[in-house]
C-alpha cells in the first residue's frame, strides 16, 4: 500500500483566523478517502492549499513522492493531481467536447498562446486525442451531449462535465469538492457508481469532500473529520459511526440531517 498524497502538519491562516490547523493525513494509491466536517471547517481551504491555489502558512504536501508545497496549480495538475470545484468551471459557449479537448491541453502546456499553437499544429485533432476524448465521454456517460454548448447543460450534466474536465488532465488523483451538491437522488446514485468506476477501472485515487453522508459512508475507505480547521478524528466509516466526538461535532448535528 503506497501513499500517493501526504499532507503533513499543514496550516493555513487568513489574518487572525486559523482555517486549517496542523493537519496531517495520507491517502494510499487507489483508494477513496473522505474529508468531512461542518460548514467552515476548512475543507475547501485544505483543497486550495493542496492544489496550490493558496500558499500554505506552514506544513508540507507531498504527492507521488515529491514535495509539491508552493508549486503553481498548473505544475501540480501536470504531476497528476487534479481537482473539481464546488462550482463548475467551463467555457459556456464551447461544446462539451471542446471543453474536454481544451482541458487536455493543460497537461501538455499551460498558457493561452501555447494552446493556440497546439490547436494550429493540429495536436488537438490527432487520432490519439480523439480516442482520449471518446474514452472520457464514455467514462462519464456523456457521449450524447458532446455537441451541446456547456452553458446549455442541465445542472447534473454540468457537474459531470466538471469531472470530465478534471479527467482530461490525465490525473492519478482527483480532489473533489462536494460533487453531490444539488444533485437529486438518482444523480447521487449515479455519481457513487462513477466514483467507484474511476477507482476500480481507471485506478484513480480520490479525496472526496462531501456533505452527503450516505455517499461518504458508502464509498470512502477512510475518512478524516475536520472541525474548525482541526482533525478531530480519522478512521473507517464503521469506526467513525460509533465515535461520540464525531457524532456530536458533525454526524448528529441537526443542520446536516438532510445530508
Ligand atoms: N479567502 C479567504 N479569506 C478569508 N477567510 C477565508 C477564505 N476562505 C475561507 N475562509 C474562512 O476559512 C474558514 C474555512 O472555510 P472553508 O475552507 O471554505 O470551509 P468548508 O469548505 O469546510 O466549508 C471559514 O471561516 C471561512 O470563512
Ligand atoms: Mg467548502
Amino acid at each position: 500500500m503506497t501513499v500517493l498524497l501526504e499532507v503533513d502538519g499543514l496550516s493555513k491562516r487568513f489574518g487572525g483566523l486559523a482555517a486549517v490547523k496542523d493537519l496531517s493525513f495520507s491517502v494510499p494509491r487507489g483508494r477513496i478517502a473522505g474529508l468531512i466536517g461542518p460548514n467552515g471547517a476548512g475543507k475547501t481551504t485544505a483543497f486550495n492549499v493542496i492544489s496550490g491555489v493558496l500558499p500554505a502558512t506552514s506544513g508540507h504536501v507531498r504527492f507521488d513522492g515529491a514535495e509539491v508545497t508552493g508549486m503553481r496549480p498548473s505544475a501540480i495538475v501536470k504531476r497528476g493531481l487534479a481537482r473539481t470545484f464546488q462550482q463548475t468551471t467551463t467555457y459556456a459557449t464551447d461544446s462539451v467536447e471542446e471543453n474536454i479537448r481544451n482541458a487536455m491541453l493543460t497537461r501538455v502546456q499551460g498558457s493561452g498562446p501555447q494552446r493556440l499553437m497546439l490547436r494550429k499544429t493540429g495536436l488537438l485533432d490527432s487520432a490519439q486525442a480523439s480516442s482520449e476524448v471518446e474514452r472520457i465521454l464514455q467514462v462519464v456517460g456523456m457521449q450524447a451531449w458532446r455537441e451541446a454548448p456547456a452553458g446549455t447543460l442541465a445542472y447534473g450534466l454540468q457537474k459531470k462535465l466538471g469531472i470530465a474536465i478534471a479527467l482530461a488532465t490525465s490525473p492519478a488523483m482527483l480532489l473533489m469538492d462536494e460533487p453531490a451538491a444539488g444533485l437529486n437522488h438518482e444523480e447521487c446514485r449515479e455519481l457513487t457508481r462513477l466514483l467507484r468506476r474511476l477507482r476500480d477501472e481507471q485506478g484513480l485515487t480520490i479525496l472526496l469532500v462531501e456533505h452527503h453522508m450516505a455517499i461518504v459512508m458508502e464509498i470512502c475507505e477512510r475518512i478524516v473529520v475536520l472541525v474548525q480547521g482541526e482533525k478531530i478524528a480519522e478512521g473507517t466509516p464503521e469506526e467513525l459511526r460509533d465515535n461520540p466526538a464525531v457524532v456530536e461535532a458533525y454526524l448528529g448535528a441537526p443542520d446536516h440531517a438532510h445530508a
